[in-house]
């Protein structure tokens, strides 16, 4: 084996790499302003709803365990504390205010913000008190009623700044 030529084998291919990946950034850049805007509020769109998702699927699987009476009471301490978690992170998600396209957010939203910044407060406080509820071994009818507090946060917000169900994009 020589190592020179092995040398020029391996670099070879890496600068013609380097070369094509340098056009494609280019190619990317220049296609950017035609097409960004709208890739913008797709994405937005999509991101909003999948963290609104993984709200509702803790929220589920706390329903589950109550009413299943499931042996994993414990673990309700862990999905009221990831709503909590992900209470953090709606503001930035609905700070762009995009209610045109596959969306049940209702414009109300941006115009009345502040209304909506306390509805997110309100469903983290009740998730952070649920949460804490069963980590200082609350019964079942104290984690019961926290549960239904943290439903009502929900539904405060939705009848708010939620299109009702007949009107949802999913069903068009
Ligand atoms: C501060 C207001 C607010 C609160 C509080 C809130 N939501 Fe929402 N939620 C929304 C809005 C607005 C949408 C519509 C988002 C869209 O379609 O862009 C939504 C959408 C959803 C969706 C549908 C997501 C999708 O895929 O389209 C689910 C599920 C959901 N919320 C569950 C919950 C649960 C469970 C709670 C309480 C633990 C909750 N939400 C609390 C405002 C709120």
């Amino acid at each position: 084996m020589h190592p020179t030529i092995r040398t020029e084998r391996v670099q070879t291919p890496s600068k013609r790499l380097q070369a094509r990946l340098g056009m494609l950034v280019l190619t990317l850049l220049l296609a950017l302003p035609s097409t960004g805007l709208a890739q913008d509020a797709e994405g937005t769109l999509k991101y909003r709803q999948d963290l609104m998702s993984a709200i509702g699927s803790d929220m589920a699987a706390i329903s589950d365990i109550l009413k299943f009476q499931l042996p994993l009471q414990a673990n309700i301490e862990t999905h009221a504390s990831n709503i909590a978690s992900n209470a953090g992170l709606m503001n930035s998600a609905f700070k762009a205010p995009i209610s045109d396209g596959p969306t049940d957010a209702k414009p109300e939203i941006w115009q009345d913000w502040a209304h909506f910044e306390k509805d997110i407060a309100k469903m983290k406080a009740a998730a952070e008190k649920l949460s804490q509820t069963v980590a200082q071994g609350g019964d079942g009818a104290a984690i019961g009623a926290g549960l239904k507090t943290l439903g009502r946060t929900c539904g405060g917000c939705h009848k708010e700044f939620r299109k009702p169900k007949k009107e949802s994009y999913k069903n068009k």
